[in-house]
């Protein structure tokens, strides 16, 4: 036998990543409590601590997703195979699936219908734009045979919020079935799965829920898991096969199906109690608390947000990049990451080039990582040439932090009153 040995040339050490400031579109920061988590001792993931910790997890899913919904778990694998997961199980090769685009995940969204054997109905609006209520209408009414309507909630390619729960009561007046993306909504705004009677909906466990990346989160109602066990055809995936994976996440049973990933799986324990501990309304506010006083701030410095006011995704700002620096925008943000070891994201598909994004998702939201961003952006783009001020930005983020503060003190007094 002769030993092959790694590049003999390069001498490989232990990684050791840098300390980033993440206000990209995800990953975001993890709280140290989430990291502990995962660096506990490896156990089976049939032993009977693991299996108690599993019933804990799939509680505290069903209270950050809102919902009874006894198939609520985290599927092993990124956002992408939860969409996939909800795809393969709830669409058969011939049914019709309304698809809404408007951004890069619905688009992915339409890759998967066809992949599974369906055919979508592509419902168009400009990116930047939330889901037309009044399109999807024309478009059931157009496809009485439509079974499934799918779109995402939080569009993080643009930071578009749109109207989930009009959407589903369409869809399901007109007797369609609902996916819904939430991998950017998830704890950053509402998802009342229950209350909007969502029928599938999966998450993603980097964006607001804070976790490490590569467990996805997904909730099938009742109805949806009626639908997938009266299938006649076989689901094209073993992996995300429902009825499969149900001897290992279901109520009763606890059999082998895939080596779950356990470690990840404590971390998210940890993530979604996390959440549970600051309450679910609270994270809501603190996101919305610090996109305020970061918009103050962005606009003061005289950037534009893609959205129009009222469909802002508070977790994730999407900026108009200032045309004097179109052209050197990938070096802003490289400036950003090597000098102040802070991400922020680029743009996608037609909006590369044309916008930032700036994400202040779960553990990143912050008030110093809100300072810090303003301060920071501020000053590479006055470096650029750029007329601003630097510290005005930060002036205006903090004059909103008081505003802010005076009004709860207020209403405070006003409820002891
Ligand atoms: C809205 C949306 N859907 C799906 C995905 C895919 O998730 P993942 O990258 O974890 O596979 C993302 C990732 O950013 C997303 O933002």
């Amino acid at each position: 036998m002769t030993i092959k040995h790694v590049a003999p040339t390069k001498k490989i050490h232990s990684f050791h990543p840098p300390q980033r400031t993440l206000l990209g579109p995800g990953p975001s920061e993890i709280n140290p409590r989430v990291m502990a988590a995962m660096s506990l001792p490896a156990i089976g993931y049939l032993d009977p601590v693991f299996v108690e910790m599993m019933e804990e997890l799939k509680l505290l899913l069903r209270y950050t997703y809102q919902t009874s919904n006894a198939l609520t778990f985290p599927v092993s694998g990124p956002g992408s195979v939860g969409m996939e997961y909800c795809f393969v199980n709830l669409v058969s090769p011939g049914d019709k699936v309304i698809v809404m685009r408007n951004g890069v995940f619905g688009g992915r969204m339409i890759e998967n219908v066809q992949r599974a054997g369906g055919v979508a109905v592509v419902v168009e609006d400009a990116w930047g734009e939330p889901c037309d209520p009044e399109k999807l209408e024309d478009a059931l009414k157009a496809n009485p045979d439509a079974r499934v309507v799918a779109f995402v909630h939080a569009e993080t390619s643009t930071g578009v919020q749109s109207d989930a729960k009009s959407l589903v009561a369409l869809a399901h007046k007109h007797g369609a079935l609902t996916i819904v993306d939430a991998v950017t909504s998830l704890a950053g705004t509402p998802v009342m799965v229950d209350e909007w009677n969502i029928d599938a909906v999966y998450s993603a466990s980097q964006k607001c829920l804070s976790c490490t990346p590569g467990l996805s989160p997904v909730s099938f109602s009742d109805r949806v898991v009626e639908h997938v066990k009266a299938r006649k055809d076989k689901i094209h995936s073993w992996f995300m096969d429902m009825n499969l994976l149900l001897g290992y996440w279901g109520e009763t049973t606890r059999t082998y199906h895939h080596t779950a990933p356990t470690n990840s799986l404590y971390a998210l324990h940890e993530a979604l109690l996390l959440i549970k501990e600051e309450g679910l309304e609270n994270s809501w506010a603190r996101h919305h608390r610090h996109h305020l006083a970061l918009m103050a701030g962005l606009e003061a410095m005289g950037l534009r947000y893609l959205v129009k006011e009222g469909a802002r995704l508070p977790q994730m700002n999407a900026v108009h990049i200032p045309e004097a620096v179109r052209e050197r925008e990938a070096e802003v943000r490289k400036t950003l990451l090597t000098e102040f070891n802070l991400e922020i994201g680029a743009g996608l598909g037609p909006l590369a080039g044309k916008i930032w994004r700036i994400g202040i998702m779960g553990y990143s939201c912050k008030p110093e990582n809100v300072m810090l961003c303003l301060s920071a952006l501020g000053s590479v783009l006055s470096d650029m040439g750029l007329p601003i001020q630097v510290g005005e930005a930060e002036a205006a983020a903090h004059h909103a932090y008081a505003q802010m503060h005076a009004q709860e003190a207020k209403r405070k007094v006003a409820s002891i009153r």
